[in-house]
């Protein structure tokens, strides 16, 4: 068994229906710290990810967790694209949000999150994005430390062939490719869970009825939130069951042999005509470039959802 008895996680995200199942991942999960959650305008505008972000918290119990928003806009591009197709006009519509009792933290994000990496030990503190990674790369550039102080990051975004926005480039990607530039040429490697990998993590109905089975206020939670997920999912985008992006990301970290890994070379595309945004990823380092990131490829689709479900299947 190679799963990390206990781990500390930087969750930044915004929820989201994937990033939601995410938190409630690691919420669930024994042994996992939480060191803080940040979040990001991405699916929806920073308030509505940031209000959606304290409400799964609340369901998952996270009462206490340092929570705090973010960036609300990319770096340079003009606003976040947000996705009410998918995740609606709340980020998060389907399941009845409780009234948050996880507070908001006054500081911004960015501040959080580097506090978080330099206040613990070296190497003990993993980052795992699951929105655009504007908050990331503001960290890094700010307090430039934490390349080295971390344990890793590993990221939800990109995909080594196809795209979902457009058809070269991921969503968190192309919302904010000059962060997502800084992140991966940063001195610090990043594994990238790409859609190659997610599009492999359905929320079939099998596994929709064994959220059911949980009969738990959590499991409830999820089932609402996979029934308006999954017919989005396949409104937009012709899914007979919707990916679970993020969860993916999450997993990796408490179990890394939950899915492959490859060793490449990864450079964002930010002025191509039809590549705006593409993880243009190499795996055989033509031109000596670095193989200095590590590329998820394919899934052990059944050891994942083992992992989901009985980590939710604690909260109660
Ligand atoms: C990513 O974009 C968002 O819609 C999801 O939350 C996920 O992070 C998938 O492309
Ligand atoms: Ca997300």
């Amino acid at each position: 068994m190679t799963e990390n008895p206990s781990r500390t996680l930087v969750l930044d995200c915004d929820p989201g229906h994937d990033d939601a199942l995410a938190l409630l991942l690691a919420a669930g999960h024994p042994g996992v710290e939480i060191a803080a959650i940040t979040t990001v305008g991405g699916n929806q505008t920073l308030d509505k990810v940031t209000h959606n972000a304290r409400a799964v918290a609340t369901v998952a119990g996270l009462d206490g967790v340092v929570l705090a928003a973010g960036c609300d806009r990319p770096l340079v591009r003009a606003k976040v694209l947000t996705d009410p197709r998918t995740h609606g006009e709340s980020g998060l519509d389907g399941p009845a949000l409780p009234e948050p009792t996880v507070a908001l933290d006054p500081r911004h994000g960015v501040d959080v999150l580097i506090e978080a990496v330099m206040s613990r030990p070296p190497h003990t503190v993993t980052l795992v994005p699951t929105g655009p990674l504007t908050n990331i790369a503001t960290a890094v550039r700010r307090e430039p430390a934490i390349a080295d102080r971390v344990a890793e990051v590993v990221l939800m975004g990109g995909g080594f062939a196809k795209g979902n926005v457009t058809a070269a480039a991921e969503f968190n990607i192309y919302t904010d490719p000059e962060a997502a530039h800084v992140v991966f040429t940063a001195p610090w490697r990043v594994t990238m869970v790409g859609i190659d990998l997610t599009h492999q993590a359905l929320a079939t109905p099998d596994v929709v009825d064994r959220f059911r089975a949980l009969g738990t206020t959590a499991g409830r939670f999820v089932v609402d939130m996979l029934g308006f997920f999954g017919p989005a999912y396949r409104a937009k985008q012709g899914f007979a069951a919707p990916p679970v992006h993020d969860v993916c990301a999450v997993a990796r970290v408490l179990d890394p042999a939950v899915m492959t890994v490859r060793p490449a070379h990864v450079a964002v595309e930010l002025r191509g005509k039809h590549t705006t945004g593409m993880t243009v990823t190499d795996f055989a380092g033509r031109d000596g470039q670095a193989l200095d990131h590590l590329v998820a490829t394919e899934l052990d689709i059944a050891r994942f959802w083992d992992l989901v479900l009985d980590a939710v299947g604690r909260l109660a």
